[in-house]
């Protein structure tokens, strides 16, 4: 595992606009610059339209900036082939989106697996013990065959994170992860997210309206029509 202080994600002078052939360019980021270390843990927040997702996609290579340079531990993401950014994707990078993406016709313990069935086609004993594990830790222990659509929302939210969490990924990008949940269940999710990062240094970045969220992460950068604002460690 990365040392404390290794840079794990450099962005330089990154600006994001979407082009279509009908409409004007669409500009989204205008210049952003960020260091992020191993082991911090980031709040990223700003109104509806700000760019917040965009830049979590972006971070996460889901996306490609329109200028400017992005590393991730240290390799130039632009370098770097389809099929290599998936590999780092799927070994490195757990993602939690803002609508939870499950696969309607798999279970809760199916969907969770997916990402581990990427090398072989098979999920080890091992990958299904931890996702039974953490499946637990979020509640959901007693709905492991269920399919999404028998499932709350705040329920398949959580059965996302899981997801995110299954290959034990160094960098967590959460968008907006506790938005769909009651108070409690927001605040236990809240509570995994902020262990993972003191117990096992998982690095992590969230997109948050929730201030009590934010106030749990090491520092918080404000959004505002496509650039930092502020930044408060
Ligand atoms: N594919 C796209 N094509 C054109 N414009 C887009 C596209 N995706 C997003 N946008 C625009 O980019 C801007 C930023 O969108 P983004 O989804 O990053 O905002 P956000 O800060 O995540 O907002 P929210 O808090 O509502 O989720 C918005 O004005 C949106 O309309
Ligand atoms: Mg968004």
């Amino acid at each position: 595992m990365a040392e404390d202080n290794a840079v794990v994600l450099r962005l330089e002078a990154v600006q994001k606009q979407y082009e279509s052939a009908d409409r004007d360019p669409v500009p989204v980021l205008k210049g952003i610059t960020l260091t992020v270390r191993h082991g911090d843990s980031i709040a990223i927040v700003g109104p509806s339209g700000s760019g917040k997702s965009t830049l979590l996609n972006i971070l996460g290579s889901l996306d490609s900036p329109t200028r400017g340079s992005i590393q991730l531990d240290g390799q130039e993401l632009a370098h770097l082939s389809e099929q290599e950014l998936a590999s780092i994707r799927n070994k490195k990078i757990g993602f939690i989106f803002q609508s939870h993406h499950l696969l309607p016709q798999c279970s809760v313990l199916e969907n969770v697996l997916v990402p581990t069935l990427a090398e072989t086609g098979k999920a080890t004993t091992g990958a299904v013990e931890r996702a039974k594990r953490l499946l637990d830790r979020v509640g959901l222990g007693h709905r492991l065959t269920h399919r999404p659509a028998q499932l709350s929302g705040g329920e398949c939210q959580r059965a996302a994170v899981v997801r995110a969490l299954i290959n034990q990924p160094s960098l967590i990008l959460a968008d907006e992860p506790t938005g769909a949940l009651d108070h409690s269940t927001a605040t236990s999710l809240a509570n995994l997210l902020v262990e993972l990062n003191r117990d096992d240094r998982v690095t992590l970045i969230v997109v948050t309206h929730s201030v009590e969220l934010a106030s749990q992460m090491g520092a918080t950068h404000q959004l505002q029509d496509g650039a930092f604002t502020s930044t408060d460690a």
